[in-house]
């Protein structure tokens, strides 16, 4: 029933990324460290590149954690992800993914995190990816670190606007500064399901039919021991070396392990399930579907559930990313069917032409029993929040996605023309304030982005000018940018003052300059424009550089301007910039004043 999988291999830049050879080395050298067949590395098939079967391993169990205390060990231990040999990690407490966390929201928990790493490994700080939280314990890079042999306590709330905040699958994960990248590449990462009553008063799947899953995909040489991709660009790194910099930086796994396992099974009944699905992979967006073919239902992103579910055959699930999907098994009973990965339809381009463009994931082994019959899922699940209906689509910000230089000189990924410096603030909104975020992606070389905002929850008001896709209804705090787009997206920032993030999540991007810092202010002491600004004001205070400037009106042009009318996006730019520039340039010339 599965598809057949094309043998592919990987070009010999892609081999010493992901084998961590030194550039120079020979494909034969690599190969042979890696312990890889130079024909075609590890490709998850029914029989891997190292002839392991698959699909002979359960799905793990997650150790749940519930209480209001909650305390993690980061520490270096073994876990089994592969048959054979065990791998040696970075873990909490003791495996991986760490801990599942589940805790009812609006109480508040505090997690302890002991660093109890090895002296090299250096400080952690660890964010609650998805969470509401103040300022002060949301895990900013560079903001009290947690040094070997030390540890901190970090409080949530997990209130919002005054109200429990919104149930949903979130994580919890590394973001020290320069090391996020090998930080979770060697495990710190977990599950954060925060949980409120609405769901079970959907009479949504729950119990040992709700099935959250962290798709993670790493290296492993032949002795299943994690590669290591990092030192390549530590940074101490001499400007202007090669491999490993921006934009070469991308790190594809050779396996995929779900909840910490390569191509586990699981045992179910005829009946309809609720797969709450992570990609904690670090570059590689996955387009799941399953092998029958079948539709299934779409009821949450990242911020929780959607107004309204989404039937799909297929969903691409990008870095950092959640989907909840339910899939109905009542007509299989006796089968087996997987889930998997095709990068066929709209993933396709994102990835680079050597990576394996199938994955099997999990296998579904349905019990041959009577179908449990269940009450159809709900036409209306979760309603947007009040604020949703304040949203404009003329931005207040913009985020120019993009390539250039650190302060060092060496090339790294940009945020409005500038790489990641903690000690700058490149914008400040106002508390309780909404606001319209644009994100240009004005990257060259067909480079693809994940932008993740810290925080709050978004809405996608606009994509290059259309109506969001159909998985964009909900809230969400990730989104998909790819080559040449432009979104608009919208919140209220609420509760907290303070700095927060906006960054790539491929982890490579984001320790190589693709982040910015942001900060809630007081009323009355923000940087919002007078109203009645044009789009090109808005531009000019957030765009220092002009050739970045005039790079993004010709991304912005390009999105608007390739649209059949009505032209949403933008009209204020069609009116400001592309009238000008149409009429003899005029608005060009302008912003390079
Ligand atoms: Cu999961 Cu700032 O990230
Ligand atoms: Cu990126």
């Amino acid at each position: 029933m599965p598809d057949p999988i094309p043998a592919a291999g990987l070009s010999r830049r892609r081999f010493l990324a992901l084998t961590g050879a030194a550039a120079g080395s020979t494909l034969v050298r690599v190969a042979a460290a890696g312990g890889v067949a130079a024909a075609g590395v590890g490709l998850i098939a029914g029989r891997d590149a190292q002839g392991l079967p698959a699909f002979v391993q359960p799905l793990r169990p997650l150790e749940v954690l519930t209480d209001s205390d909650i305390t993690l060990v980061a520490a270096q231990t073994h876990v089994q992800l592969l048959p054979g040999a065990p791998t040696r990690m970075w873990t909490f407490n003791g495996s991986f993914p760490g801990p599942l966390i589940r805790r009812p929201s609006g109480q508040s928990t505090r997690v302890t995190v002991l660093n109890r790493l090895p002296e090299d490994a250096g400080t952690l700080s660890i964010h609650h990816h998805g969470g509401h939280s103040r300022s002060s314990e949301d895990g900013l890079p560079g903001f009290d670190p947690i040094p070997v042999g030390a540890q901190r306590t970090y409080t949530y709330e997990l209130v919002e606007d005054g109200a429990p905040e919104r149930g949903a699958l979130q994580w919890y994960h590394d973001h020290t500064h320069l090391r996020t990248s090998k930080n979770t590449w060697m495990g710190l990462a977990g599950l954060f399901l925060l949980e409120d009553g609405e769901d079970a008063a959907l009479g949504l799947p729950t119990g040992e039919r709700d099935i959250p899953l962290l798709l993670a995909e790493r290296s492993f040489d032949a002795g299943n021991q994690l590669t290591e991709p990092y030192f390549l660009y530590d940074e101490h790194l001499a400007p202007g070396a090669g491999a490993g910099h921006a934009p070469d930086d991308d790190v594809i796994g050779n396996r995929v392990v779900v909840n910490g396992v390569l191509e586990p099974y699981l045992d179910v009944r005829p009946a309809v399930y609720r797969f709450r699905v992570l990609n904690a992979s670090h570059f590689r967006p996955y387009e799941l579907r399953l092998t029958t073919g079948q539709e299934m239902t779409l009821v949450g992103t990242e911020s929780g559930l959607l107004p309204e579910p989404v039937m799909l055959d297929r969903v691409l699930v990008g870095p950092a990313e959640r989907v909840e999907l339910l899939v109905d098994l009542t007509g299989l009973a006796g089968q087996r069917l997987r889930l998997v990965s095709r990068n066929q339809g709209p993933g396709a381009g994102l990835l680079p032409a050597t990576a394996a463009p199938n994955l099997d994931l999990l296998e579904l082994r349905v019990a041959a029993a009577a179908p449990v019959v269940v009450a159809p899922t709900p036409a209306a699940l979760r309603p947007l929040p009040t604020w949703a209906a304040e949203v404009s689509s003329t931005p207040d910000r913009m985020w120019v996605f993009g390539l250039g230089v650190d302060p060092q000189g060496r090339t790294a990924w940009t945020v409005n023309g500038r790489a990641f410096d903690h000690e700058r603030v490149d914008a400040r909104p106002e508390l309780d304030a909404v606001e319209t975020w644009a994100f240009v992606n004005a990257s060259p070389g067909g480079k693809s982005h994940y932008v993740h905002i810290h925080d709050v929850d978004w809405l996608v008001v606009q994509r290059n000018g259309g109506s969001p896709e159909a998985v964009e209804g909900g809230l969400k705090e990730t989104f998909r940018l790819d080559p040449g787009e432009v979104l608009l997206v919208a919140s209220k920032f609420t509760d907290h003052l303070g700095p927060y993030m906006i960054h790539c999540h491929m982890m490579e991007h984001e320790d190589h300059g693709m982040m910015a810092t942001w900060e809630v202010v007081p009323p009355g002491s923000g940087d919002a424009l007078p109203p009645g600004a044009s789009l090109l004001d808005v531009l000019v205070r957030d765009v220092p550089d002009a050739r970045v400037r005039a790079q993004t009106l010709g991304v912005l042009a390009a999105a608007v301007g390739g649209r059949p009318a009505p032209r949403r996006l933008l009209e204020q730019l069609e009116f400001d910039v592309l009238g000008g520039a149409a009429a003899g340039g005029g608005a060009a010339a302008h912003i390079h004043q």
